[in-house]
């Protein structure tokens, strides 16, 4: 589970609220995995892509519009954690492994957001703010 009011916060209120949706949709899921509600897990790992999706985009269109210089490492950054994730739903459809959820989505892609946040996210809307 993530604390929201732990959440490191970027100067854009709307890449806020983006990230805000975002941790529930990741707490939902948590409480499904822990309650092992395997048929519900499957849905909303789904939701959880689509909002990453929706989020880096709208980032990716931000960034775009004022041709930030990092534009293509934060990209690259959204890419691979959408792609780990996808792979875990594959792989999670094949063999219903638990612990492997578990471990990704209550430990992995929390660690990557607070990380991604203040590494990336932090530093584009500064930029973003002051151009
Ligand atoms: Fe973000
Ligand atoms: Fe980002």
């Amino acid at each position: 589970m993530i604390d929201k009011t732990q959440l490191p916060l970027v100067s854009i209120e709307a890449i806020n609220e983006i990230h805000f949706e975002e941790v529930d949709i990741l707490n939902t899921l948590s409480n499904l995995i822990d309650e092992q509600d395997t048929d519900t897990i499957t849905s909303q790992i789904k939701l959880l892509v689509e909002h990453m999706q929706k989020h880096f985009s709208f980032e990716e269109g931000l960034m775009k519009d004022k041709s930030y210089p990092m534009y293509t490492i934060h990209q690259a950054d959204h890419n691979k954690v959408l792609s780990e994730t996808r792979y875990i739903l594959m792989d999670w459809r094949n063999t219903k492994d638990i612990d492997r959820l578990k471990e990704y989505f209550q430990d992995e892609l929390i660690a990557w957001l607070d990380q991604h946040i203040k590494a990336m996210d932090m530093p584009m809307a500064e930029f973003l703010m002051s151009s």
